[in-house]
């Protein structure tokens, strides 16, 4: 495993032990976005080979998804506040994905500290997937910063077109970016 990530995994580590919780394998992604983003991978020449850094990975259904893709590690940030957990978001996800340890590390914190922190961290990262939350001023900044700290190193696409539009457009006249999209998926060119 690469020496920054270990770093980070080191500061951001799993629990010791399993913890009780509730298995929960549900999430967003469907048929239809899974192959809008692997035609889009495709297109732009990206073989899976490397981490992901998701933004908003709720209980892990699409980071299991990029892992099957054939990419090495996800990154698996949230905030862990999902407003109908009542406080078992992050316990949930631990449980659910306690078999991936190895290969998910978990960052719980806004997306955009984890941006600046996988960026501190100098982690290698082959895909930044921006998820996380719709608001336009969330949207706009995550894919703003994300554009500032890794638009060359990593390919950055997000979901949820229908929803975040305008933020993405706003982000994209703002730092002078051309997007594209195929369904509900987008990436920055
Ligand atoms: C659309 S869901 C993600 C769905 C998931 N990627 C999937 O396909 O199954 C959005 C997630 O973003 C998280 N979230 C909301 N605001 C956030 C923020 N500021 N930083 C990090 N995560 C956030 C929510 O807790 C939720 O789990």
């Amino acid at each position: 495993m690469d020496k920054a990530l270990l770093e980070l995994r080191k500061a951001v580590p799993w629990p010791r032990h399993k913890p009780e919780g509730i298995e929960r394998h549900w999430g967003w992604i469907s048929r239809v976005t899974k192959h809008a983003m692997h035609t889009i991978l495709q297109q732009n020449n990206i073989t899976p080979s490397g981490t992901v850094l998701e933004l908003g990975v709720l209980y892990g259904k699409s980071a299991r998804w990029w892992l099957r893709q054939k990419f090495t590690h996800i990154i698996c940030n949230d905030l862990f506040q999902y407003k109908h957990a009542k406080g078992t978001h992050k316990r949930d996800f631990i449980h659910s994905n306690w078999d991936m340890r190895n290969k998910f590390t978990i960052l719980p914190m806004g997306s955009q500290s984890a941006l600046a922190t996988v960026r501190a961290f100098e982690v290698p990262v082959q895909v930044v997937y921006i998820d996380a939350c719709h608001e336009f001023g969330d949207a706009a900044a995550d894919t703003l910063l994300a554009y500032q700290l890794f638009y060359g190193r990593a390919f950055i696409i997000g979901d949820d077109w229908r929803f975040v539009e305008d933020a993405i457009q706003w982000a994209a006249k703002t730092a002078g970016f051309q997007v594209g999209v195929i369904k509900n998926s987008w990436w920055i060119k």
